[in-house]
């Protein structure tokens, strides 16, 4: 019985959670780190941080790199102005919409709030649509606002929508900023910026300043302004439409008013916003431009066909989205679907495609994948190699697209090293290449990495051709392993964040499944010859294990050293065996011994994990013979809860602290974000085969029938 005093002390509390239930937004399937908004190429990347959702109508989004976004949406119903979304500081007479939920899939985050007598859907969209060219490299994401009258109303409505310089990183007063617009073909309106006096393939913090903004709307309804903020926002609140003073200057933004009219069933606007880039990226001194510029040349072009194509996008989106929540809640549950489900768009959106500008020859393709945060690099080999599953399950071809620039690169020799090239650029967009034999340097690393991404694409594709092309070249790196890759020099690893060592076993551990996996590529048995000795030096002979054989180690003969192998995930993956099913089955169950309250460290000289290795280790858990599931469960409840606990407002990082130690805080983010290798967590998804997903496979082959290809 609650004493009579206490009574009222729970009854409060009960009325105050309810209160508190009734207001507080809903979140499916969790609260992310940051929701993903405009994210398709290393230069369209707009995010809102998720401790910002609740408060959606005074959010500011941001660039990857944490650069406030202006990007504002606000609704006028029976004459009432509500902010929605982006707007900080709210005019007089702007009331705030009510958030009730937000959600996000792989290709769309949407946002539903309640104003007056309507309701509302910010539903955003970058589509994945890797085997489709045209529609992968659209510079360009969407954003649909859906309204309804709620309890049978019928309201009037206008939605007004802007965007500002910020999208080119133009933040200071000074900065030259041009602006144009125009109506064009199919009702569809333009409004772009550009900035000024500044160098082709330049970039601030990240951003792009050679590019342009563009914001596209279509409908008779539509009207543009082009002004101070405050007077433009002022002039859609007051009139429902903008005739605004049509001057930039700093300050402004530039918007469209899109009138609905009386609004009975459910009605919809839908945006496009992109930043277009002629030259997208400059390979070896030749300007590339994105393959979707073989459909359209200039800007007006592109927004016509952004928004005429967004139905069709949007379906397959919508298609994709389940594809990847059904198959990844079917190999590793829910949590699991809700990791890959937040990495998809942030792994496609680290890549440009393209065909050379001067050309437009659509049959030269070539893919650049920016590194993002860790540093600039193009091409990054060890940034493609973590990536890859998301590539293997969805497009293995986005392999060998990713590794031609740099093949070519290689087979100039002007690379003067014996080993692989970690990079072709040390800033993206600029692939200049290491004439100087001067890139970071990762002997064994990436030439066992280039060796593995190339089995495994031959393995997904059976393309000998590729792969006889560049057969002397891979020939020579794996002649590299054979006498640098048992025992390797002090040198760095992929996780170049630990420091350089000797007789890394994990280096060993790639070089022996590189080995096999160019001898079984290449039908040269000695090759694989090579990678089971190692093998079964650095396992059987224990100069990679411990004596007592219940792990491997950091570095070889150091018993009381281990690491998270990550580097046996694809000796599993493509199927090699070059080390026994027993030492995979070891390994795997020693993890669970080592776990820190929020997952287990990358070594154990560290405090750190990595979120794409740990998938892999989860990946590595359920080979053949091995099927232990409480490991493969134990690492995806450690990301799942670490991309869910709050901690972390910025776009999903890869690498965070397992543990409290030294004022660093377990479950907090450790300097990564927004990188592609969140594409590894695909990795268990991969297991189930190549090319299980094939979204944008029918236009695409479609384009080859044309082409009599
Ligand atoms: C970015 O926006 C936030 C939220 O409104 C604000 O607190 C912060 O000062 C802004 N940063 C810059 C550099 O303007
Ligand atoms: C790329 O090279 C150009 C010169 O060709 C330079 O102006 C630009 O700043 C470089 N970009 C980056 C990101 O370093
Ligand atoms: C729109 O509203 C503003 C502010 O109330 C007013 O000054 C302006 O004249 C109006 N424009 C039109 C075309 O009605
Ligand atoms: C355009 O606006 C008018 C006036 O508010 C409205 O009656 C009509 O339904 C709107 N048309 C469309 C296509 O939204
Ligand atoms: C927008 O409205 C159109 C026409 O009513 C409808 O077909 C479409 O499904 C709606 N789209 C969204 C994303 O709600
Ligand atoms: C690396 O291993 C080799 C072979 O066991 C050994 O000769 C060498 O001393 C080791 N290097 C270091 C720094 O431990
Ligand atoms: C492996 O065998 C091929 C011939 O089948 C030979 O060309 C190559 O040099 C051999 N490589 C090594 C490292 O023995
Ligand atoms: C290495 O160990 C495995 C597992 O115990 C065993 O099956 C295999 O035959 C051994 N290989 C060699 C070369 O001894
Ligand atoms: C999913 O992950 C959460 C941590 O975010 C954990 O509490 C929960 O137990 C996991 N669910 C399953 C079914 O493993």
């Amino acid at each position: 019985m609650p004493s009579l005093s206490s009574a009222p002390f729970s009854l409060l509390s009960i009325f105050l959670f309810l209160l508190f239930v009734a207001c507080s937004p809903t979140f499916t399937p969790v609260l992310p780190p940051s929701y993903p908004l405009a994210v398709r190429n290393p230069y369209l990347s707009a995010w809102l941080p998720g401790n910002q959702a609740q408060d959606l109508p005074f959010a500011v989004p941001q660039f990857w790199n944490g650069q406030n976004l202006t990007w504002s949406v606000i609704a006028r119903i029976n004459g009432q102005a509500y902010s929605l979304f982006g707007v900080p500081i709210p005019g007089s007479g702007v009331k705030a919409a009510s958030v009730q939920s937000a959600e996000y899939t792989s290709t769309h985050t949407t946002f539903t709030l309640t104003a007056g007598p309507a309701s509302f859907v910010l539903d955003f969209l970058s589509p994945i649509s890797p085997l489709d060219y045209v529609r992968q490299s659209l510079p360009f994401s969407y954003l649909t606002v859906s309204t309804s009258g709620t309890n049978g109303a019928t309201p009037d409505v206008q939605i007004y929508s802007d965007i500002d310089n910020s999208w080119i990183g133009q933040f200071g007063f000074d900065m030259q900023t041009s602006w144009s617009y125009a109506t064009t073909e199919a009702s569809t309106s333009v409004l772009t910026l550009t900035p000024g006096g500044t160098a082709t393939y330049s970039e601030v913090n990240d951003m792009a300043q050679w590019g342009t903004a563009v914001y596209c709307a279509r409908g008779s309804n539509v009207s543009a302004g082009v002004g101070m903020l405050d007077a433009v926002r002022g002039d859609f609140a007051a009139n429902g439409s903008l005739s605004g003073s049509w001057q930039w200057q700093p300050g402004s933004v530039m918007g469209y008013s899109q009138d609905l009219g009386t609004v009975s069933g459910a009605t919809n606007v839908t945006f496009a916003v992109g930043y277009w880039r002629q030259a997208a990226v400059n390979y070896m001194g030749n300007a590339r431009t994105a393959y979707f510029t073989s459909s359209c040349q200039d800007i007006n072009c592109a927004c016509v066909h952004a928004l005429t194509d967004f139905e069709a996008a949007d379906t397959e989106a919508r298609t994709l989205d389940a594809t990847i929540a059904s198959k990844a809640a079917g190999v590793g549950g829910a949590n699991y679907s809700d990791i890959v489900a937040l990495s998809a768009r942030q792994a496609f959106g680290a890549i440009d495609i393209t065909i050379p500008l001067d050309t437009l020859d659509t049959s030269d393709v070539m893919a650049f994948i920016k590194e993002i945060s860790s540093d600039g690099n193009v091409n990054t080999i060890d940034v493609i190699f973590p990536t890859s599953p998301i590539f293997y399950v969805m497009a293995p071809e986005y392999i060998r697209l990713l590794l031609e620039p740099v093949m070519q690169y290689l087979a100039t020799g002007d690379w003067p090293q014996d080993y692989t090239v970690h990079d072709i650029g040390s800033n993206y967009p600029n692939s200049t290449g290491h004439n100087d034999g001067n890139a970071e340097q990762m002997p064994v690393e990436e030439s066992g990495n280039l060796l593995t991404l190339a089995a495994l694409y031959y393995k997904a594709s059976g393309d000998d051709a590729w792969c006889n092309k560049y057969q002397s070249l891979f020939q020579g790196y794996a002649d590299y392993l054979i006498v640098n890759g048992l025992y390797p020099a002090t040198q760095l690893s992929t996780d170049d964040g630990a420091g350089e060592a000797t007789n890394q076993t994990g280096l060993s551990i790639k070089a022996a499944v590189a080995l096999n996996a160019f001898g079984v590529m290449t039908h040269q048995s000695n090759y694989s010859e090579y990678g089971e000795q190692f093998a079964t030096v650095l396992y059987n002979h224990s100069v990679g294990v411990d004596s007592g054989k219940t792990h491997f180690t950091l570095v070889e003969n150091a018993d009381d050293t281990w690491a998270l192998e990550f580097n046996l995930y694809m000796d599993v993956l493509l199927g090699l065996n070059t080390f026994p099913t027993a030492a995979l089955a070891m390994q795997t169950s020693y993890y669970p011994s080592v776990r820190k309250p929020a997952g287990v460290a990358l070594d154990s000289s560290l405090d750190w994990g990595k979120t794409d290795w740990m998938i892999f280790a989860a990946a590595t858990a359920m080979a053949q013979g091995v099927g232990n599931e409480g490991v493969r469960d134990m690492f995806v409840e450690d990301v799942h809860s670490f991309v869910s606990n709050g901690l972390n407002p910025i776009p999903f990082s890869d690498k965070y602290f397992v543990e409290n130690s030294a004022g660093d805080v377990q479950g907090e983010w450790n300097g990564y974000r927004n990188r592609p290798v969140v594409g590894g967590h695909f990795a268990l998804m991969a297991l189930d085969g190549p090319a299980q997903i094939q979204i944008g496979a029918g236009e695409s082959h479609r384009r080859k029938e044309r082409r009599g290809g």
